[in-house]
């Protein structure tokens, strides 16, 4: 594992706080004008830590979460900090089904998945999953104490009983919003890529899903931090 520069890819401010806060990351403002992308950079050890979160709507002022912005973002940050290592920190929701608690930190492998694109087309059905394969994980996985498992990307906090079918069919245990989209990015530019998600709500209990996230957003944020800088940590110390 010979990584030198690797970028975080991140939606929410709230998500990225402690992280930029831990890894003592800079402000270097927009990362590419006029795009509302916010640049943060920074090292660890040997290695060059960049972060990009997709910024603020300007129109509704929140932050871009979801998969347009994920896809902006990483091309951008592509085009302008040339990363040989990808990764997207963030939030997400878990399965009571899959063995998953809220603060469990996931990460992705073998692959990750659109559960919301249904077009069923010859073709075009598979292409709408999307099935993007990501850095073997394992390693890092067994020697941190992290579990593993399918990823899974839609539009939307919440679903519909479509959305948990699809889901099962491929065995997610990882119910997100970016991932999915920057792995298709990162695999257009053959860049390795994958993701670390802190469990905030557990999708197949009887909690609504959005009061759940609230509740935990802090938290789990906190452990999304915790557990990054110790998979940074052995990238570095990784470097043969
Ligand atoms: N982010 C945090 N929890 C989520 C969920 N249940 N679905 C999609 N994105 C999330």
């Amino acid at each position: 594992m010979k990584f030198k520069r690797i970028v975080l890819i991140m939606a929410m401010e709230d998500e990225a706080r402690s992280i930029i806060h831990e890894l003592n990351l800079i402000h270097k403002g927009k990362l590419l004008s006029p795009l509302p992308m916010a640049f943060y950079e920074g090292k660890y050890k040997s290695l060059n830590v960049d972060l990009v979160t997709s910024g603020k709507c300007y129109k509704h002022n929140v932050d871009h979460i979801g998969p347009q912005a994920a896809i902006l973002n990483t091309a951008s940050a592509i085009g302008q900090l040339h990363p040989d290592l990808i990764i997207n920190p963030g939030t997400a929701g878990g399965f009571m089904s899959a063995g998953g608690n809220i603060g469990d930190v996931y990460l992705s492998y073998p692959m990750i998945c659109y559960h919301d694109r249904r077009i069923p087309l010859p073709g075009f059905d598979a292409y709408g999953v999307g099935s993007y394969y990501c850095f073997d994980t394992r390693e890092i996985a067994n020697s941190l104490g992290l579990k593993t498992g399918v990823v899974s990307t839609g539009s939307s906090l919440d679903y519909i009983q479509k959305d948990l079918d699809m889901i099962k069919s491929y065995g997610g245990v990882v119910k997100e919003m970016e991932a999915a989209s920057i792995a298709w990015v990162a695999d257009l530019y053959k860049i390795p890529f994958f993701a670390i998600k802190s469990i905030t709500d557990l999708v197949d209990n009887s909690t609504p899903t959005e009061e759940e996230f609230l509740k935990n957003l802090e938290s789990a944020s906190f452990a999304l931090s915790r557990e990054i800088i110790r998979v940074i940590d052995f990238l570095a110390n990784h470097q043969e």
